[in-house]
């Protein structure tokens, strides 16, 4: 059996991965109104990618006998003033769920849940590209600010990014 402290801890994690997914969709339905139409493709799809970190935690608890909750969660921002913004707050928040893996991996050494700090591995290294994929993005939309050819090039590469993403999730 795992370790309730571990076990509690996991399950906050499921809470936010969830609320991750959410707060991306959100995020593409902004997007998808607001005359963005590449970058909603790749929140759409990242919003999915959240949902299977959620998953992979919750059948983790299964897997150790244990059952995961669903806990409340906080309504999203669901309006943005630009794209810009609106990354910034990715990066942002990506930065915080970093911390919040770290966290729960130092629990998990805590109470000797080696099998559980294993586990958490895959989380660390998917942390590590998530906030590199984010900055770039961000450092883009900065680098062309206000330019509207600029941004409609950057929107037709998240187009890209998640068409790439879907082509390799079949392969997977
Ligand atoms: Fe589940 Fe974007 O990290």
């Amino acid at each position: 059996m795992m370790n309730k402290n571990v076990e509690n801890a996991i399950n906050q994690q499921v809470n936010r991965e969830e609320f991750s997914s959410r707060l991306y969709l959100a995020m593409a339905i902004w997007c998808e109104s607001n005359g963005f139409p590449g970058a909603a493709g790749f929140l759409y799809k990242h919003a999915e990618e959240e949902r299977i970190h959620m998953l992979k935690l919750v059948h983790y608890v299964a897997d150790r006998g244990g059952q995961a909750k669903l806990l409340p969660m906080e309504e999203p921002t669901q309006t943005y003033n630009t794209l810009l913004d609106l990354f910034g707050e990715i990066l942002k928040h990506e930065m915080f769920i970093t911390g919040s893996i770290n966290e729960l991996y130092g629990i998990a050494l805590k109470e000797n849940e080696f099998t559980t700090a294993n586990f958490l591995q895959w989380y660390i290294t998917e942390q590590v590209e998530e906030e590199a994929l984010f900055s770039t993005i961000l450092d883009k939309i900065k680098l062309v600010g206000s330019d509207k050819a600029g941004m409609f090039h950057i929107d037709k590469e998240l187009e890209g990014m998640a068409m790439a993403k879907a082509v390799t999730n079949v392969g997977a």
